[in-house]
């Protein structure tokens, strides 16, 4: 059968829409502000240069030299114990758990769409009301607005790479830059625009723990979609003169920005409206909608483009986590794209009403252990654990299983010098920051 190709733009867009989601615009400010700034943005930057871009560049070798789904490009490319390797690509089971929770905050975006045009809160204790009332009792809103999602991801996998995956993201992911942008350069004319500089860039170390450095460092690959298959997925549909590092470049260099760009807005709004930075998880539903009606009618609109543009992140980063699993049941397993999308989709829409559930009274009580819900649970796990282990795989799989010479022949001409630096960071830097993360995790260092 043959592959439909992405064209040049649609792979750079594709993957830089994978990568642009919920983590850059409602994660990242929000780690940022528990973590204190400047310290911790710091760190994370570093990661993404240190170990991100080199975990990038093998895992689209990987997708690029295989040209399967995960599981048969590690399976081929491996010399030897191609069964064992295989397993690598199961990584993709990751994209549909984090799918679990991932649909479910979509769907309160949407709902907030839906919401924010005409009635905003008018304080932050009501702003939380708000956002509480829908998280511990809404289970029908909730679940209207998961179903939402679901449909529309299920919907645009089953089209397929190209009349799918990448129509979407040529048309979102531009918006999406419209919108945020616009947004920005209104927050620049604002006065409280330096403070929210000063937040995150001037490091403030009093707050850095092993706990805030492993969230950095999880943080890392979620933002860039690494470690589970997701952009070894959308290479293997490379063109075949593509260059991987400028690729890469694009792809860090856009999620970095935007990342940057969305935390520099939102802290600007929060200081300028009142709010101020830390406030977890409900930050863009809690915090932001009461900034937002500090501002009068142009809050309104704001409130709602800003909700649009967070939806087109979460939609394009959607179809990537679904894609790779889907790739497997169509290579393998002889599936047709409907049944291999439908399936997937019904696998994280059915486990997401759980998710939906382990935060509604009555039933979050028999869903939470050790402190966490399942809602924490999945988080954690699929970004703590899950990524940075699927990570380590692929570091391992490109430094020392796949022949030297192959990967240099392909990777030299377009690294250059730089070659020989991103070979060793992926034979030693990187397995051995990931091991540092596992150990930290385990409670041992
Ligand atoms: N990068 C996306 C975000 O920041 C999430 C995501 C999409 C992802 N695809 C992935 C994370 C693959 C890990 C692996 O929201």
């Amino acid at each position: 059968m043959k592959i439909a190709r992405f064209s040049r733009l649609g792979f750079i867009l594709a993957a830089a829409g994978s990568a642009v989601g919920l983590g850059n615009i409602w994660k990242f400010p929000y780690i940022t502000g528990i973590y204190g700034g400047g310290a911790f943005v710091l760190i994370y930057l570093f990661t993404v240069l240190l170990i991100g871009f080199s975990v990038m560049i093998a895992e689209m070798l990987i997708g690029y030299m295989g040209r399967k789904d995960g599981v048969t490009s590690f399976e081929e490319l491996a010399p030897k114990h191609s069964g064992m390797w295989k397993f690598g690509g199961f990584q993709g089971l990751a994209g549909l758990f984090i799918m679990t929770f991932y649909s479910v905050v979509i769907g309160w975006i949407f709902h907030y769409i839906a919401t924010s045009i005409f009635y905003l809160p008018s304080s932050a204790k009501e702003a939380e009301n708000v956002f509480t009332t829908m998280l511990h009792t809404g289970f029908t809103t909730q679940l209207f607005y998961h179903t939402v999602a679901f449909v529309w991801i299920t919907y645009v996998v089953n089209k397929g790479i190209k009349g799918g995956i990448e129509k979407m993201n040529m048309i979102l992911m531009p918006s999406l830059v419209i919108i945020l942008s616009a947004m920005f350069v209104y927050a620049t004319t604002l006065d409280t625009f330096s403070k929210a500089v000063d937040f995150m860039f001037l490091p403030d170390w009093s707050k850095i723990n092993s706990e805030a450095f492993v969230t950095a460092v999880g943080h890392a690959f979620f933002t860039l979609s690494l470690g589970m298959g997701a952009i070894m997925t959308y290479s293997a549909s490379l063109p075949k003169d593509a260059n991987i590092v400028k690729n890469t470049l694009w792809v860090v260099f856009l999620d970095t920005t935007i990342a940057i760009v969305a935390g520099l807005m939102l802290f600007t709004f929060l200081y300028q409206y009142g709010a101020g930075p830390a406030k977890g998880p409900g930050l863009v539903f809690i915090s932001l909608p009461a900034a937002f009606y500090e501002m009068g009618v142009l809050g309104n609109i704001f409130a709602v483009l800003f909700f649009i543009a967070l939806a087109f992140a979460g939609l394009t980063s959607s179809v990537s986590l679904v894609e790779p699993m889907v790739q497997y049941f169509i290579d393998r397993s002889g599936w047709s794209r409907l049944k291999a999308s439908v399936s997937m989709g019904l696998f994280f829409y059915l486990i997401g009403i759980i998710v939906i559930l382990s935060n509604i009274d009555g039933y979050k009580e028999f869903l939470t252990w050790g402190g966490k819900n399942l809602f924490d649970w999945i988080d954690f796990t699929t970004a703590a654990i899950m990524l940075p282990f699927g990570g380590l795989i692929m570091a391992i799989f490109v430094g020392f299983v796949i022949d030297k010479k192959k990967v240099e022949s392909i990777m030299r001409p377009q690294l250059k010098f730089a070659f020989d630096i991103w070979y060793f960071s992926l034979r030693y830097i990187v397995p051995v920051s990931m091991f540092v993360v596992m150990l930290n995790l385990m409670g041992i260092i």
